[in-house]
């Protein structure tokens, strides 16, 4: 039997929430400023693949098929209300017309989601266990916003950066509202976006948050900052950096030790010198793409997994389901950046190599070519070192190579899933959405 959202796609199960995304988001970002008003909902107004939310909606779902007595207890405080569909008058209504303590705070919860929006009344809670309904908490449905917003808030900046000129389509921000626009207004969604983390009133949700906005950062500064390559000095990225006491699991990846800068370009290294150099930069490399892609993916799965009161062991296999989906997603993201036209990428294409970047497909030439070494360290910067890194990685197939590393992720994150999730229709759609990563276009 076909699974029901086989017919159309996994966005079907959760198309009331995904359709309600861009309008809730617009709620919490207006400010005072019309001008403000429009940088900051530029992004939103353009179609996006919005993978970040649809994730946290759909891993929601397929969590709520895990019984309630394997969960710890949900508590439902003023913050349900306020993120509650109907608003939190009648909801209060509602909850103050029946023997509220009769029911669990799943079963609330199932009232509140089953109230019709437009005549306020809600359904009768229902004698039949929660997992076969909806599923998705108003927590977890603005966590799938906030995550849309940190996300557009660093592509903002990530435009300014890269002096990218288009993004889903459309001219960049920077280009149609200046630089110093596009940055105060990724600012701002930050900050509107750090609001609605706190009001979530999970201390671990906000720092896994607030931690994961800090790695985006980090992730960024090692691209721009190869240390790996440009000094050979990256001790200091050799710790796990604490947040006060907290130590979260920020660095899954230990960042490597390498040698100084003049012996990269050496001649006189051995085969194993410059393969142990070649490896450190990979893990440099495997390492920044965790922080600048898979922490924001695999925390907000982690916090929609504590959100639904899972287990630890479901809660650390939801985490890792997004890592390695986030490394997967990075590397076909470097994977297409060679092999897809700016029009269909309807970003820039190539934008890699001209920035000087280094990504999977050039290591892995790089692995067979040592002479491609130089060009690296120089960030491609000479005439036709572009052109001879593109021939060296069409020669020593650096983009299956990298498909293949993909996969291998891709895997594990289908793994990972299929461990701690009961088969529901949910997961399926989680599982698709997991393979559809290596055959996007875009
Ligand atoms: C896209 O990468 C960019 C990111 C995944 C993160 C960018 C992060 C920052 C700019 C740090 C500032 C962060 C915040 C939260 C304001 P890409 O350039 O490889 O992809 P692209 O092809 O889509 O441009
Ligand atoms: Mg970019
Ligand atoms: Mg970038």
């Amino acid at each position: 039997v076909t699974p029901k959202w086989m017919l159309n796609n996994p966005v079907s199960l959760v198309s009331t929430e995904m359709n309600t995304l861009a309008k809730n988001i617009m709620g919490l970002i207006g400010s005072g400023h019309p001008t403000l008003n429009r940088v900051t909902s530029y992004y939103f107004e353009a179609e996006g693949k919005k993978v970040r939310p649809m994730l946290v909606l759909l891993l929601s779902r397929a969590l709520s098929a895990i019984p309630v007595e394997k969960r710890n207890n949900i508590k439902i405080d003023f913050t349900d209300f306020e993120t509650a569909p109907v608003g939190k008058d009648p909801l209060q209504k509602f909850l103050s017309s029946k023997p509220v303590e009769n029911f669990s705070p799943l079963q609330i919860i199932h009232g509140i989601q089953s109230m019709n929006p437009l005549t306020k009344e809600a359904s009768p809670i229902p004698e039949k266990q929660f997992d076969d309904e909806r599923g998705i908490l108003p927590k977890q449905r603005r966590l799938a916003e906030i995550v849309e917003m940190i996300h557009t808030a660093s592509l903002l900046h990530d435009d300014v950066i890269d002096h990218a000129d288009t993004r889903r389509g459309r001219p960049s921000g920077n280009v149609v509202f200046t630089n110093k626009m596009a940055v105060l207004a990724g600012d701002f969604l930050l900050g509107r976006a750090t609001v609605s983390i706190s009001r979530l009133k999970n201390p671990e949700v906000v720092e896994l948050m607030s931690s994961s906005i800090a790695n985006l950062v980090e992730g960024e500064f090692m691209q721009l900052h190869n240390v790996a390559m440009d000094s050979g000095n990256n001790d200091l990225l050799t710790e796990v950096t604490p947040v006060g006491k907290l130590n979260l699991r920020t660095h899954d990846y230990k960042v490597p030790v390498l040698p100084p800068q003049s012996t990269l370009a050496s001649e006189t290294l051995t085969r194993e010198q410059q393969q142990e150099i070649i490896n450190n930069a990979f893990r440099y490399y495997l390492h920044k793409s965790y922080l600048k892609t898979a922490s924001l993916i695999s925390k907000s799965c982690r916090a929609t997994a504590i959100l639904s009161g899972a287990q630890p062991n479901v809660i650390e296999s939801c985490y890792n389901f997004g890592k390695n989906l986030g490394l997967c997603f990075q590397l076909v993201d470097d994977m297409l950046d060679f092999t897809i036209s700016a029009k269909e990428l309807g970003k820039p294409a190539g934008a890699d190599l001209k920035l000087g970047i280094s990504t999977a497909p050039v290591l892995y030439a790089w692995m067979e070519d040592p002479s491609l070494g130089p060009l690296i360290q120089r960030h491609f910067n000479q005439q036709g070192d572009i052109q001879q890194v593109l021939k060296s990685v069409e020669l020593h197939n650096g983009v299956d190579k990298t498909k293949k590393l993909a996969e291998n992720y891709r895997d594990m994150a289908l793994k990972c899933l299929r461990d701690v999730l009961p088969e529901s229709d949910s997961r399926s759609a989680l599982e698709f959405l997991t393979n559809s990563i290596l055959t996007r276009r875009k």
